[in-house]
């Protein structure tokens, strides 16, 4: 099989480092691609939010399958592109990445599919924004209702904070506060049949502690211990299924990945959101556990099959990542930083170096965004797999570096 990536970050690193591994994959193309990606994919400078242009690329490549890593071509309708030309693609149209695309829109599903979520109210003028905060009250959810690249939702316990955001917004979901971890459960889908992956978790604040501003998502690891044994079943049974189940029906079926974050609060399971693609950084430790070559499951879920490939099987043992940021993340970045250490932290065992945010110049590695690098480690047990992630931190360096020190610590 001949595969193209679309995207730039670790999470398409990841992606086409599976497929790269994969022995049914006969070539790793990706657009745009980034040097990380470039070592184990052949790049090319197109596009990502051009249908017209990565449909064009698929087609002279002639590849049998295209993965869009990221949502806003999806959103944009990328993969409605690439399948008008009769090329498998994983990833859903863009009526149906809708459910990550507007937050309103994933209510208005949950609602008609009965799946457990937070009360919301849906609101655009100023006096409907102040009486759900009034209704629904502290600590305050406000969440812009489109894409807004992870600084869409403010949680406070300040009613002007969360008025402010409310007003800087156009249409806006308010909505009731949920308490308890979360876990991040994936699902691959043909828009029929639903297969679940294991439960991971992300680490979203910048600071140790979950301290400061929200990120792009600082570090995660799976398997989860601590996660109830019936999570999954329970997720796919009152979630997973349900939403495919009721995207099939409105005629707009939802085939990729279905990204459920949930709440494990007091009062039961319930969704924080969808998001329509692989979360990142979830997809380093899951793809690094997964025993199943990834593309049979990408294809069939892009070609109506999946029910004719077995589910995904997981390596024993346990995966972590931890991301390394550029200075001033998340409110700003720096680019340019050389980055040394990468090629020792690669060599260590169990350790591998997913490229976010680099880019080259001259023969120098340099951060070239907010999430530079996220260093992802196996191991027997959440400690081993820690341990070895957080030995390839240490062997990596670049001005202004920051990380986090309690990635999936006292699991
Ligand atoms: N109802 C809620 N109660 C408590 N916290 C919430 C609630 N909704 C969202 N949050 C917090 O805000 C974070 C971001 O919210 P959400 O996942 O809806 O936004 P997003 O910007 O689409 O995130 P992502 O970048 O992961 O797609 C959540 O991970 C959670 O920590
Ligand atoms: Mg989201």
């Amino acid at each position: 099989m001949r595969t193209l990536v679309i995207g730039t970050g670790g999470r398409e690193h990841a992606l086409a480092r599976a497929l790269s591994l994969d022995p049914g994959v006969t070539e790793v193309h990706a657009a745009p691609g980034n040097p990380g990606i470039a070592a184990v994919a052949t790049v090319h400078d197109v596009d990502p939010m051009s249908g017209p242009a990565v449909a064009a690329l698929a087609a002279g490549l002639g590849v049998d399958l295209v993965v869009v890593g990221p949502e806003a071509p999806l959103v944009a309708g990328v993969a409605d592109a690439v399948r008008e030309r009769g090329i498998a693609c994983f990833g859903p149209s863009r009526e149906a990445a809708e459910l990550e695309g507007s937050k309103a829109f994933a209510k208005d599903v949950m609602a008609a599919a009965g799946v457990p979520t937070a009360a919301a109210r849906v609101c655009t003028t100023a006096a409907e924004k102040e009486a759900a905060l009034d209704e629904l009250g502290a600590p305050y959810v406000v969440k812009d209702d489109g894409l807004a690249a992870g600084k869409g939702v403010v949680v406070t316990e300040g009613r002007q904070a969360a008025l402010d955001h409310a007003l800087a917004c156009d249409r806006v979901v308010v909505e009731e506060f949920l308490d308890g971890p979360e876990v991040s459960l994936f699902a691959i889908t043909d828009g029929t049949t639903v297969y679940p992956l294991q439960p991971a978790q992300d680490f979203k604040r910048i600071g140790d502690g979950d301290a400061g501003p929200n990120t792009g998502g600082m570090g995660a690891y799976t398997p989860l211990s601590w996660a109830p044994d019936d999570l999954v079943d329970e997720v796919l049974r009152d979630v997973l299924q349900p939403t495919v189940d009721e995207l099939a029906r409105r005629g707009t079926p939802f085939a990729g990945l279905l990204y459920a974050g949930l709440a494990l609060t007091s009062r039961g399971t319930r969704v924080v959101e969808f998001n329509a693609r692989f979360g990142d950084p979830e997809t380093q430790p899951l793809l690094a556990l997964l025993d199943s070559p990834l593309s049979p499951l990408l294809h069939a879920a892009a070609t109506g099959g999946l029910a004719d490939v077995e589910p995904p099987r997981w390596k024993d043992g346990a995966a972590v990542a931890v991301v390394m940021a550029s200075a001033g993340y998340p409110e700003s970045s720096s680019t340019g930083d050389v980055i040394t250490g990468v090629g020792s932290a690669d060599a260590l065992p169990d350790v591998h170096v997913i490229h976010a945010g680099t880019a080259l110049a001259g023969d120098d590695l340099v951060t070239a965004g907010g999430r530079v690098l996220a260093v992802v480690a196996t191991g027997s047990s959440v400690a081993d797999a820690r341990g070895a992630a957080y030995g390839g931190v240490e062997a990596i360096a670049f001005d202004g570096a920051q990380h986090r020190t309690d990635i999936a610590a006292g699991r």
